[in-house]
């Protein structure tokens, strides 16, 4: 049996990601969970943001952005910077979080997120209340002390990593779990 809830958006798991638009000197961070990769060649982002916040303009005028994806021990600060606005707040200031600057865009990386991207935007279209972006991804970033086999891509401690983990529709934090099998592999026993 299903119970059915008609048009919802709910999806679970989702990375919580800090989404970081301006500069160096003026940069402004927003919580998403509404993210995703689109394409291979060339790699791009998705991410929807919604019009109503100050990040959907700032993103449209700078032409660009960057995706942070927030560890469990940055719960609070995520979470801070989900639930207010940089119209009011500086939130680097509040949180503490310290900007790095980008190889090839004005918007800064959060040091303290072990996965960072670049992007620059390519495309953006608004449905409803909401910007959908598509940023390509013009540089990736881990954490060197994450990384296990001498740095290889791909190779990362998703332990260490810790990734802050969004569960849409009951509005809860989580942290990853075991590995429980190897992916494009353990299919081949019913092949
Ligand atoms: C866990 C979490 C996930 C969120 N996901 C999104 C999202 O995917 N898209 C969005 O537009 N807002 C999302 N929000 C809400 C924004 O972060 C919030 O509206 C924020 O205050 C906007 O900040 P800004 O005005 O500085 O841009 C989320 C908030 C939280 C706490």
């Amino acid at each position: 049996m299903k119970t059915s809830f008609g048009p919802q958006k709910i999806l679970f798991p989702m990375p919580t990601s800090l989404v970081v638009t301006g500069t160096m000197e003026k940069a402004n961070i927003v919580t998403i969970a509404w993210v995703t990769l689109l394409t291979s060649s060339p790699p791009t982002l998705g991410v929807s943001i919604g019009t109503k916040g100050y990040s959907g303009n700032e993103i449209l005028k700078n032409k660009n952005f960057t995706v942070n994806i927030a560890s469990v021990d940055k719960m609070v600060e995520a979470d801070f910077c989900g639930i207010t606005s940089g119209k009011e707040v500086d939130k680097f200031e509040k949180t503490g979080f310290t900007k790095i600057e980008s190889k090839y865009i004005p918007s800064p990386i959060i040091k303290e997120c072990p996965l960072n991207f670049e992007c620059k935007l390519v495309d953006s279209s608004i449905v409803g209340t909401t910007n959908h972006f598509i940023g390509e991804i013009l540089e990736v970033y881990m954490d060197t002390d994450k990384l296990k086999d001498s740095g290889k891509y791909g190779s990362f401690d998703i332990e260490a990593m810790n990734p802050l983990i969004y569960i849409g529709g009951a509005r809860e934090y989580r942290k990853i779990g075991k590995k429980v099998g190897d992916a494009y592999q353990i299919g081949r026993s019913l092949k």
